[in-house]
């Protein structure tokens, strides 16, 4: 659990290069990257020049998480390609990510925008848990080693297999998702990832674990989304197992995309 009250921190956009440049350090700290993965203070300040965003979370003057995003064009429609959310370890676990998340979609809305989109790695319960089940994202759309290999010790040397998630942002499933609401879904299929991934993926003598579970994932993932199935739902159970949920999904709930184009 998080060590720091969250009730005073304050979430603003970002607009100068000394913040883009705290926004650099963030990600070493966070993610541990190499010079090579490390996205350098200029393209933050492409991405709030351009259309996209750059949002950080304030601890009185201190910035101690962010959220950066690129405006994205597919099938004649604009959206926002979310490239990173980060919190500080001492920040975590108490409502920072989302809202982070929820200031970009507050943001995209009063922009236009009605979907925003992000990878993030299948292998992660927690993560899984905030975009699926928390924000009431989808995901539809697998790809394997989307960054090609990582520096980041947190991808544990394994392949960068990333999930888009779609975050249909004035959808009912979405509204309903924040205000806390049991979403309707009908559940054909389970794909679970075990709780020790994390230590399999940090031991190098476990790691061949973790590469079979990815493997395995990777497979059912991809076979069901090629029979038209969604991820639509995501359950952790008592050990801290992780649970995709595979569904039918209403393309209606995409407003003026639903013609199904975005596969
Ligand atoms: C992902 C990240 C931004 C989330 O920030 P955060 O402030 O901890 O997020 P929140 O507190 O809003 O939500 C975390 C949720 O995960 C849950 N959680 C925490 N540990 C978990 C675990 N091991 N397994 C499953 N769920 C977990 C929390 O309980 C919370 O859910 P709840 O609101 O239903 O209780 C942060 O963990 C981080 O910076 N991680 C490293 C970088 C990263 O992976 N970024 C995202 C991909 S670009």
């Amino acid at each position: 659990m998080s060590t720091q009250p969250q009730g005073n921190l304050e979430i603003r956009s970002l607009t100068t290069l000394e913040q883009f440049e705290r926004c650099v350090v963030l990600q070493l700290e966070v993610w541990g990257y190499s010079d090579g993965d490390l996205i350098p203070r200029r393209v933050f300040l492409v991405a709030q020049r351009i259309g996209g965003q750059v949002l950080g979370a304030f601890d009185g003057e201190t910035i101690v998480g962010f959220a950066m995003a690129l405006p994205g064009y597919r099938d004649g429609h604009p959206y926002l390609h979310s490239h990173m959310l980060a919190v500080l370890p001492e920040y975590r676990n108490a409502g920072l990510g989302r809202r982070l998340k929820l200031a970009q979609r507050d943001d995209a809305i009063a922009r236009g925008f009605d979907l925003m989109e992000w990878t993030f790695d299948p292998l992660e319960i927690k993560n899984a848990h905030l975009n699926i089940a928390r924000l009431g994202a989808i995901s539809r759309r697998y790809k394997a080693d989307f960054y090609g290999p990582s520096s980041s010790p947190l991808q544990g040397g394994l392949p960068t297999d990333r999930l888009y998630a779609e975050w249909w942002l004035r959808s009912p499933r979405v509204m309903g998702a924040l205000r806390g609401e049991a979403q309707p879904i009908e559940v054909i299929e389970r794909v679970t990832v075990p709780q020790t991934i994390y230590q399999w993926k940090q031991d190098p003598e476990q790691r061949d674990l973790a590469k079979q579970a990815q493997a395995s994932n990777r497979a059912a993932l991809e076979s069901a989304f090629d029979r038209g199935l969604v991820v639509v739902g995501y359950e952790r159970d008592a050990k801290g197992n992780g649970s995709f949920l595979l569904g039918p999904w209403n393309d209606a709930e995409q407003g003026a995309w639903s013609s199904g184009k975005t596969k």
